[in-house]
């Protein structure tokens, strides 16, 4: 069973942002998602690239970075020069995904699809070759704190069995907390991606050990 969590900084404190991030890298973590939206493939808007490079700066971590983006071709450059290490981009929001997961490749990130929860997951079949990383949405993209979509764990063990032959891992974002954090470990995934169950928790260390004990 894989316990890896990786903090999304969606629900971190962005006026103090080094002491959000030096807190998850005390925990122990590896990696760090960032949540990048446009208000036009999603109907919320964050940061881009010129925040990831402030990110960039102050971390060694491995920077995941979600893009919620409508158009995602015009902007894998950007993104690759800010530090990212892995560039995920939308299935529902590409309309060339194997130009723009090769382009990924190129530039020497690990290449991420995500989908959303309505999706079916036997659409991402024939890109496998092309892909380090799959993200199943646990929640419709947009916004950190909404409820987990249980339909999903059904996406999420059909990926861990059909995905076995190839080297990619799975993560999983949204609605990851206490109360639903085990059956997202029982389906075999490799990653959990966990916004406000632990940057909105009074003690993080406390809460991440629930996490990792879940
Ligand atoms: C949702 C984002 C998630 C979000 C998760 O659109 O992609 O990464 O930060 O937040 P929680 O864990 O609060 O659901
Ligand atoms: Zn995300």
């Amino acid at each position: 069973m894989n316990r890896i969590i990786s903090p999304s900084l969606l629900s971190a404190d962005f006026s103090d942002l080094k002491r959000d991030i030096n807190a998850v890298e005390d925990l122990g973590v590896e990696r760090l998602h960032l949540d990048v939206m446009d208000g036009h493939f999603v109907p919320n808007i964050t940061f881009g690239p010129f925040i990831i490079k402030q990110i960039r700066k102050i971390t060694d971590l491995h920077l995941e970075t979600h893009l919620m983006i409508s158009n995602p071709s015009k902007y894998i450059k950007k993104f690759s020069e800010a530090g990212s290490d892995t560039i995920i981009i939308h299935y529902e929001a590409s309309t060339n995904i194997v130009d723009n997961l090769l382009l990924i490749r190129e530039l020497g990130k690990k290449a991420g699809l995500a989908i959303n929860p309505d999706t079916k997951p036997d659409v991402l079949r024939k890109y496998y070759k092309y892909l380090d990383y799959i993200l199943i949405m646990s929640v419709f993209p947009g916004f950190g704190g909404q409820s987990f979509i249980d339909d999903t764990l059904n996406s999420m063990k059909y990926l861990v069995r059909d995905t076995n032959d190839y080297n990619i891992l799975l993560g999983v974002d949204g609605g990851v907390n206490n109360n639903t954090i085990k059956k997202v470990y029982n389906t075999g995934i490799d990653i959990t991606i966990v916004g406000s169950a632990l940057y909105g928790a009074e003690n993080i260390n406390q809460r991440y050990s629930e996490l990792m004990n879940g």
